[in-house]
């Protein structure tokens, strides 16, 4: 797997092993979102084993999977962050465009050598997000793996590159690929850049909570365990060339989250700096082009391979705001000087 230490790709390995159990090679450049501290309680796991390294690393790559000799690819590696991306595109094109380029070639180079029964059963999956599909009017039907894309941010714009180039591989080339698109995701050892997790660091410390534009924005929220959960169904049981959305039903406006965030901490940190929790929200000025609504149609995942989230929003954001509380050595780590820097720039307006 590429992207082992960052949110989903530690959630994916954790699940991994406690349930399927069988090795796993984790190629990651920790950039400021890879995070070893996420894979600890692994780190000494015999089935478990990190390779610190760029996707884009031909050389590298094509050693490791000589020697590691995978029967499947799961590449989570990418730069993830859509205001990061506005910021500054070009890591997003480096990783997301050209680090999967290179990937897919040394992947075709190793799966072309291959004997013929491990060549079909061989899978590269692409871990996407439903962002591809662009943004939608508060009356159109939810996105589903037919609708044309239309990315609208740096971040997007490379990760619908990324997923053609997948697409390419299977059609000329004849390569075992599949794709997720999935919603956004929340739960554990998600980076506080995203607006859940630093939501509640905020509210935890008295510090103003961020609400981009009116609040109004919508997205589908996918609890990550339920996300993994999504990836191991389509890469045991997914139909080779295929793409599959992955959401949450859970379409909720950006205000109704932050408040579900503080009545939540409002019961469990009565003592806060400010209580109740929701008297620090504030509106600052909007994201540049920001996209007003995702929803995902999951009706093909549900149908073809009989998988459905096993949280709710209420028991997913319960659970990842006891995470957070429960979790504070991590966040200390995370949050240190190349954050801060962060959240200055970001913010600074
Ligand atoms: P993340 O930013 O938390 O983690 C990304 C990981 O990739 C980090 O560990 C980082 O060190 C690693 N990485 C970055 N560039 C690399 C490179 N050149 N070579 C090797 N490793 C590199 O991201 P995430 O939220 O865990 O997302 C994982 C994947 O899922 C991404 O492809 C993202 O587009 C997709 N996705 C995310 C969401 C979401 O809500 N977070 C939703 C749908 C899809
Ligand atoms: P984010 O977590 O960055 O995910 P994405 O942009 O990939 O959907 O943002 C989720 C929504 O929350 C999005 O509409 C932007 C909004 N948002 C805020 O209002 N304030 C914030 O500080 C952040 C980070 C996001």
């Amino acid at each position: 797997m590429t992207g082992g230490a960052g949110f989903i790709g530690s959630n994916f390995v954790l699940q991994w092993l406690a349930t399927e159990g069988t090795p796993v090679v984790n190629l990651d450049k920790l950039t400021y979102a890879g995070n070893l501290g996420n894979l600890q309680e692994i780190s000494a796991d015999s089935r478990y084993s990190f390779v610190h390294g760029d996707i884009g690393d031909r050389k590298l790559v094509s050693d490791l999977l000589g020697r590691s000799r995978p029967r499947a690819i799961v590449h989570f590696a990418a730069e993830s962050h859509v205001d990061r991306s506005i910021h500054g595109p070009d890591d997003f094109v480096r990783t997301n465009v050209n680090g999967t380029f290179g990937l897919l070639e040394e992947a075709r180079a190793y799966w072309t050598e291959l004997g013929n029964e491990d060549k079909v059963r061989f899978r590269f999956l692409h871990v996407s997000t439903d962002e591809v599909y662009g943004s939608l009017k508060p009356e159109e039907a939810a996105f589903s793996e037919t609708t044309p894309y239309s990315p609208n941010s740096p971040y997007s714009a490379t990760k619908a590159a990324s997923d053609h180039l997948v697409r390419a591989y299977h059609h000329t080339y004849g390569m075992p690929v599949l794709t997720t698109n999935c919603s956004n995701n929340y739960g554990p050892y998600q980076f506080p850049e995203k607006l859940i997790p630093l939501t509640i660091l905020n509210a935890m410390n008295g510090k103003a909570i961020p609400v981009y534009g009116d609040g109004k924005n919508v997205r589908d929220w996918l609890y990550v365990a339920d996300h993994c959960d999504a990836i191991r169904a389509v890469l045991s049981r997914g139909k080779v060339g295929e793409t599959y959305n992955v959401g949450g039903r859970n379409e909720k406006p950006n205000l109704e989250i932050v408040h579900a965030i503080c009545s939540i901490l409002d019961e469990l940190r009565p003592a806060d700096p400010v209580v109740p929790h929701s008297k620090l929200i504030t509106y600052v000025v909007d994201r540049p082009g920001h996209d007003r609504r995702y929803a995902m149609d999951t009706r093909k995942i549900e149908r073809e391979l009989k998988w459905q989230p096993g949280e709710t929003f209420e028991s997913g954001i319960r659970k990842t705001v006891e995470w957070y509380l429960a979790n504070e050595t991590w966040i200390r780590e995370v949050t240190s000087g190349h954050y801060r820097e962060w959240i200055a720039t970001q913010y600074s307006v």
